[in-house]
């Protein structure tokens, strides 16, 4: 390396450092990070209680990429590729995207790219395919800005690209009237889980729990509200659930035959 570029990539880390910590100030807005030491954040605990649901959901299915749709700071991306699955996270905020490709640099986690995009009926082509798409508290932006329509138009495109499993979340009735979104009656549970199956057609779907968030202007303490996940699994999974159901049936025989005992 010639002296150029040396003094060009010093003051390359002394920027990003410094632009690292302006993006973090005062707190995370709304994901942890806490492979990089940033466990508060405004919705620290349902952040890490939604990946443990999200990640017991995908047991047994071999997930060969992902896309995260509206990643922010990237917690789902990066927990993702550590697991070693591919991933790309597309969010609209160049602040959080700062900060999800800091965090993946220092992690030196290569398997997961962000990408700058605001997703609208106009761009939603441009969403890639993917085995599972993650589409967690978007939605609700979508019928604020595209109308109800719009945003089944949207959707309708994840779920073309979607291989696998989708998983959803929105912000329900905690959100302001200026959202406009639907009564969701008899209740948000019901309503959502009839909404998705009208836009994923050919899926099953389940319900992943209820986890905590916040209406606007609050975080988990304060204007604290709950939010249903789900996942919505192509129906064409069933035969690999069955097959991984028959192949761990056949790894406990085998353990009982041979008299091994786990520890
Ligand atoms: C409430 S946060 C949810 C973050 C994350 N999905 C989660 O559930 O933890 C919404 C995120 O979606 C992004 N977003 C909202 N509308 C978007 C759009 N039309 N295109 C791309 N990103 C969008 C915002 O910038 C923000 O990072």
């Amino acid at each position: 390396m010639n002296i150029t570029s040396t003094l060009r990539s010093t003051a390359q880390n002394i920027i990003d450092e410094l632009q690292f910590k302006f993006d973090v100030y005062p707190r995370l807005q709304y994901q942890p990070l806490p492979w990089i030491g940033l466990k508060r954040a405004r919705r620290g605990h349902g952040t890490v209680a939604r990946w443990k649901a999200i990640e017991s959901s995908l047991d047994g299915l071999a997930i060969g990429s992902a896309a995260d749709i509206g990643c922010s700071v990237g917690y789902f991306c990066i927990a993702l590729a550590l697991k070693g699955i591919p991933v790309l996270g597309i969010d609209m905020d160049a602040r959080s995207l700062r900060i999800a490709q800091y965090a993946s640099r220092k992690l030196g986690t290569r398997n997961a790219g962000f990408s700058n995009m605001l997703v609208s009926p106009a761009t939603a082509s441009l969403l890639p395919n993917a085995d599972l798409i993650v589409l967690t508290s978007v939605w609700h932006h979508w019928i604020l800005h595209y109308g109800f329509d719009g945003a089944g138009q949207i959707m309708s495109t994840v779920w073309e690209r979607c291989g696998k499993v989708l998983i959803f979340e929105t912000g329900e009735q905690e959100m302001p009237a200026e959202f406009d979104l639907p009564p969701m009656d008899p209740s948000p549970k019901v309503w959502l889980e009839n909404y998705l199956a009208s836009v994923c057609p050919g899926s099953t779907i389940t319900h992943l729990g209820r986890f905590r968030a916040f209406g606007p202007g609050g975080d988990e303490k304060l204007y604290v509200a709950e939010r249903n996940l789900f996942k919505v699994a192509r129906l064409s999974l069933d035969g690999e659930h069955r097959s991984d159901q028959a192949r761990s049936a056949r790894r406990s025989d085998l353990r009982v035959d041979t008299g091994t005992s786990a520890t």
